[in-house]
């Protein structure tokens, strides 16, 4: 596809609708692998106490029935806000395929041995940097932040570099999806997922 076509249209037939919504994001997800550089690319949203949300980018490293996952530093502001309201939701949008997927639930922590595995598989310049950046603080300069790099560097050499306490996956675990698939006309398909105990509860809705 090049750059200002109309993407091609998928149409969502609903005899195509899963029952299972993991299993249809799995399935539009590796559609998107075969098309776009950096499917993995989500927003994540969350809120502080107060209601204020904040999104943000971030890749997503994971997913199953269990949730999605995605990997920073706790102590973010998307850290402290979901200390304090762990409510949030993830949005999904690969342009190429006119598609958009909407995941809302509660985000928590995922195991600490989970975390320990991803960090130890991260190249070093990574968890250098996640030990030299306090994300989400502010800093005087550009060459405050390579002096950081530069100490933490230094202070590791010659050694591993565990994971810091303060870095690690958070996991959302769904209760809401929405799958958006765009059509001519603005006439668009959407299907909405709302769990229903262990199974979940399927609608169309009006584009
Ligand atoms: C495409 C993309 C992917 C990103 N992936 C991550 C990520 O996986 N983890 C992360 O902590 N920040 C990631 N970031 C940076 C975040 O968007 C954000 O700047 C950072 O996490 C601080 O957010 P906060 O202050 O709201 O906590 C990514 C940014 C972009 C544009």
């Amino acid at each position: 596809m090049k750059r200002g076509e109309q993407p091609a249209w998928f149409p969502l037939d609903d005899a195509e609708v899963m029952g299972d919504p993991f299993e249809m994001f799995s399935a539009w997800y590796d559609q998107a692998t075969e098309i776009v550089r950096e499917p993995e690319a989500i927003c994540v949203a969350t809120a502080d106490a107060s209601g204020q949300p904040a999104a943000r980018m971030v890749l997503l490293r994971n997913f199953d029935e269990r949730g999605f996952v995605f990997h920073t530093n706790y102590e973010s502001r998307k850290g402290h806000d979901i200390e304090e309201n762990p409510k949030g939701a993830i949005l999904w949008f690969i342009e190429e395929m006119g598609r958009q997927v909407r995941i809302e639930g509660s985000i928590e922590k995922i195991s600490a041995q989970e975390s320990d595995a991803y960090f130890a598989r991260r190249n070093r310049g990574h968890q250098i940097g996640a030990h030299a950046s306090a994300q989400s603080q502010p800093i005087e300069s550009r060459k405050a932040l390579e002096a950081r790099f530069l100490d933490t560097e230094a202070a590791f050499e010659g050694r591993g570099v565990p994971r810091p306490q303060y870095w690690g996956g958070y996991q959302l675990v769904p209760s809401h999806f929405e799958f958006w698939q765009q059509r001519p006309d603005r006439y668009h398909d959407r299907y909405f997922y709302e769990r229903d105990g262990t199974s979940w509860r399927v609608q169309r809705h009006q584009p």
